[in-house]
């Protein structure tokens, strides 16, 4: 059990006209933090869900570095359930733990239970998704989100050829889920490029479902997604065709897709729409090559891992982590310190970039 160097007056005044550093705690990137430095100790990793195969690598991949790296680690996963998820932050707190990594279920819905970290010296990383409303968050670790939504966008763009001149082409709009704070960076950057040709009527959403909040899929659900596209197919589609399905992950893409089957799309004469995703898992790779998911977006969770790695380690040894942008991710109470990734597009002419990564092998993509 480790323990703090007691408060003496004279530090307890300088805290007053704001000097937070000689309490056994110091302040760095506006958190308070115990005063041990070093190696050892247990990280808490706490990760939304094993439904997606994106989150069991990032936790796999972080348990394995940080374990490298000198330290014991404690993975838990939420089941996407918010209450479950602030149990195991609880947890973790309880039994000291000296850092926590977190990838929000719901990320305004841990304010109190960070405060409780915060209240211990507890430093805490925001994982791929940020978390909201509250100062008890230190950095942040993800890819760049817009990015990642213009990259979708635009291979819409560049597949139906809309920058040509042409006939018009039918697009219905996908979002993330409406608690995860990433979902409004993907959806900005996508129709930030898809916005020209939405104005134009190049691209005609027939539904009229253009805002995010009738395009959102509360948890990423796939099964959520398919309802509402055989719905969409159903209602607006009678007599005309999908030519694109912005999608905003690879578990709704699978979704999409299988309601565009069962409504007769995927044969030659009514080939598929495009469709784009997100994270590269193996089933929508197979489905890019097999010629029906037509993009996706790789985000190397190994990368990740190591950056959520290094940015824990340097702040449990009492420097600073590096950051490359400290003014886009402003979550309502501060603008996070973060380091962003970048995320590259992938269809069927890149799919062995995946094998010369060695994020997949040749074997699990034949
Ligand atoms: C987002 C994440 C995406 C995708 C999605 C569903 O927060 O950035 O890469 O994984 O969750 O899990």
């Amino acid at each position: 059990m480790r323990t703090r160097t007691p408060c003496t007056a004279a530090a307890l005044a300088a805290l007053l006209v704001l000097s937070l550093t000689a309490c056994g705690q110091e302040a760095r990137g506006g958190s308070r933090y115990r005063a041990e430095t070093g190696k050892g100790g247990t990280v808490g990793l706490a990760m939304p869900t094993k439904a997606s195969e994106r989150w069991i690598a990032d936790g796999k991949n972080m348990a394995e570095q940080f374990q490298k790296a000198g330290y014991e680690t404690d993975l838990q996963y939420g089941d996407d359930k918010v209450e479950n998820q602030v149990a195991q932050i609880e947890n973790m707190i309880t039994k000291g733990h000296r850092l926590l990594v977190v990838a929000a279920i719901d990320g305004s819905a841990l304010t109190d239970v960070l405060r409780r970290a915060e209240d211990a010296g507890i430093p805490v990383i925001a994982y791929d998704r940020l978390i909201m409303g509250t100062g008890s968050v230190d950095y942040y670790a993800s890819f760049d989100n817009e990015r990642v939504g213009m990259l979708q966008a635009r291979y819409i763009v560049d597949k139906l050829a809309l920058t040509g001149p042409g006939k018009p082409y039918n697009v219905e709009l996908f979002a993330g889920s409406p608690d995860d704070n990433n979902t409004k960076y993907f959806w900005n950057g996508a129709i930030k490029v898809l916005k020209p040709y939405l104005d134009s009527g190049r691209l005609v959403v027939r539904s009229g479902q253009k805002k995010l909040s009738q395009a959102t899929t509360l948890r990423w659900d796939g099964g959520t997604a398919q309802k509402r596209m055989d719905d969409l197919i159903s209602k607006n589609y009678g007599d005309a065709r999908v030519d694109a399905v912005l999608s905003p992950y690879d578990g709704i893409s699978l979704g999409i897709i299988s309601a565009l089957k069962s409504a007769g799309y995927g044969t030659r004469g009514q080939p598929l729409p495009v469709v784009t995703g997100q994270d590269a898992e193996l089933a929508s790779v197979k489905s890019v090559i097999a010629g029906e998911q037509t993009q996706t977006v790789f985000k190397d969770t190994r990368k990740l891992a190591a950056q959520a790695v290094r940015m824990g380690d340097a702040v449990l040894n009492g420097r600073k982590p590096e950051v490359n942008n400290v003014k886009d991710y402003d979550n309502g109470k501060k603008v996070v310190p973060s380091y962003l990734l970048k995320p590259v597009s992938i269809d069927k002419t890149n799919t062995q970039l995946l094998v010369t990564e060695g994020y997949f092998t040749a074997g699990q993509l034949s």
